[in-house]
């Protein structure tokens, strides 16, 4: 998801030199004394997510268009392993056990996300809309709603159509705001009856940075310096144009509201004293939250991207700065785009200011003049970028509600992965993350940031993207060597059930019992996995080894039967 890049060991090394002068500094850093013990507000509402790609598989099945994804994950050495979503968690005949799922950690949202290609192959609305997509996604929103469970969807999610890819250059095109516009309001015509909450797209700085600048991501393009801020740009008109489609035509009957999801990492400066460092550490949320979230609640890209990409863009002898500009008319248009905001949130990185001369080759990563380091203190039980750091959550919302006018904040992606060869279900760690991120979340709301819902990312283990499924983010681990993908619930299940069940954190003797019965409760789920190579080993004997044996059987026989025809000759 990050720039993995940026880490270099020297970079640790030489924050560990930077921390005694920043250790002590802060009002909001989390230490074991500062825990919050206290409830959310009522009403706020507990969730889990997931996304198309990431879980249906079923690629292929039903009318399915293919999607870039589909293509990308197909080429060799695009995906650790080689994997790809082909039938992934299998969710796409699995849901109404994923609802069941749903149901007992007793949430009140899930998130999931709509396949454009899966209602729309070719990605044009006129050339054909797929039936059993829209009956695929009407039975899994009824299937919700009959079991009190409120849909929260995403309309894209990363799957983009591939013809659209193909044919048009995909995100580089202008002409994906109108297709992408048809196919949200093909969704608000039939789902919008029951789905309220509405996510235009799921981060979009990956979707820029990743599909068209570092091409780590589908379509995998490298367009250094140029190719994140088109599509970003061209991303953020697609949205707004979307919410004036469901605010004219939609919101007055169906009552439902629209926002973005976007990410961001915390960036702290590393010297706190040192002015440049906190200009740096400013660029850095600038660059990446600030990108999408200043256009949209305040009209324009915000100021010292302006500056910074214009300045290094004259350098560079271009005629016009390598970030494109919006119209009078564009600003007004874009402005105020958003019933609520979506927050993914994961890590904090420290920060220090860097000069990269602008004569070499540009890039996004370049543009931000900047350095990332980590405190090599902070946990990192999963994916490499992944550090927790609890009190950079608290830092990110306070900043949202400072910059943007505190809008709605519903959180909609927070959780942490374990590593591919640890199957274990006793997730300590992950029971330590959540409780803290959750806790920080907390803090903020007492601050009076506006959040009104958080959603734990994820529901279960699925493809991660360019890391295949080598990197776990689910509450339920999913056993991918099975080809029916059995789910099994960690011990984070148990504890964000209590969290949920008891609206936040009652007291310490709770908080730490909740903790000791999830893990005691994992051992016996432990069991059942133990049991489960069994049922690969069963599925081995039924698929191989019995037709092996049937096959060596009627040889045999046949030898037999030809050596006594040749005896009575
Ligand atoms: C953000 C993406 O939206 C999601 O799909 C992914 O699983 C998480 N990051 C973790 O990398």
């Amino acid at each position: 998801m990050l720039p993995r890049c940026a880490l270099s060991v020297c970079h640790v090394l030489m924050l560990v030199l930077c921390l005694s002068s920043a250790e002590d500094f802060d009002w909001t850093k989390n230490d074991h004394g500062s825990f919050y013990y206290g409830t959310f507000p009522a009403g706020f509402s507990w969730g889990a997510g997931s996304s198309a790609y990431q879980t249906e598989g079923a690629w292929d099945k039903d009318g399915k268009g293919l999607s870039i994804w589909d293509v990308f994950s197909h080429k060799k050495g695009k995906i650790l392993q080689n994997d790809t979503g082909d039938s992934s968690c299998e969710g796409y005949h699995k849901f109404r056990d994923d609802v069941s799922l749903i149901k007992e950690l007793k949430l009140n949202h899930y998130r999931f996300s709509i396949s454009w290609p899966r209602l729309i192959p070719t990605g044009i609305k006129s050339d054909h809309v797929n039936e059993r997509g829209i009956q695929y996604y009407d039975e899994l929103i009824d299937h919700l709603l009959e079991n009190k469970i409120t849909p929260i969807v995403t309309l894209y999610h990363w799957d983009l159509p591939q013809v659209l890819q193909e044919k048009h250059g995909g995100w580089q095109n202008i002409s994906m705001v109108n297709y992408f516009n048809e196919f949200a309001n093909l969704c608000f015509e039939r789902f919008g009856n029951r789905v309220k909450y509405w996510i235009t797209f799921n981060n979009p700085w990956s979707i820029a940075v990743e599909g068209y600048e570092t091409g780590e991501h589908a379509p995998g393009l490298k367009l250094k310096g140029t190719g994140a801020y088109k599509a970003a740009h061209h991303i953020i008109k697609a949205h707004a144009r979307v919410w004036h489609t469901y605010d004219t035509q939609w919101r007055a009957k169906q009552k439902g509201q629209v926002g973005i999801s976007l990410s961001g990492d915390w960036g702290e400066p590393v010297d706190i004293s040192n002015q440049k460092d906190i200009e740096a550490a400013e660029r850095y949320v600038q660059f990446y939250l600030g990108w999408f979230a200043t256009p949209i609640f305040h009209g324009d890209y915000p100021q010292v991207m302006k500056d910074f990409i214009g300045r290094k863009s004259v350098q560079q002898g271009l005629g016009s700065s390598r970030l494109p500009t919006f119209s009078p008319q564009e600003k007004s248009y874009i402005k105020g785009t958003c019933d609520f905001l979506g927050l993914g949130h994961f890590t904090t990185r420290y920060i220090t200011q860097k000069n990269y001369p602008s004569a070499r080759s540009s890039s996004y990563f370049t543009d931000r003049d900047l350095a990332e380091l980590v405190d090599p203190r902070w946990p990192d039980p999963g994916s490499e970028w992944l550090y927790s750091v609890p009190w950079g959550f608290r830092r990110l919302l306070n900043f949202v509600k400072t910059q943007y006018g505190n809008p709605v904040v519903y959180v909609t992606e927070n959780g942490v992965s374990e590593k591919m060869l640890c199957t274990e279900l006793c997730d300590d760690w992950r029971i330590q993350y959540y409780k803290d991120y959750i806790n920080e979340m907390l803090k903020a709301i007492k601050d009076g940031v506006n959040v009104k819902g958080y959603t734990a990312w994820s529901l279960m283990d699925k493809f991660e993207w360019d890391e295949g499924y080598s990197e776990r983010f689910g509450l339920y681990y999913v056993d991918f060597r099975n080809k029916n993908k059995p789910r099994y619930p960690k011990a984070s299940v148990q504890f964000y059930k209590r969290v949920i069940s008891s609206n936040g954190f009652p007291n310490q003797r709770e908080v730490e019992n909740w903790r000791r019965k999830a893990t005691e409760t994992c051992s016996s789920s432990n069991q059942l996995l133990a049991a489960d190579p069994l049922t690969s080993h069963m599925e081995m004997v039924t698929e191989i080894v019995v037709p092996t044996v049937c096959t060596l059987s009627i040889l045999l026989s046949a030898i037999f039967l030809m050596f006594l025809l040749r005896r009575r000759n």
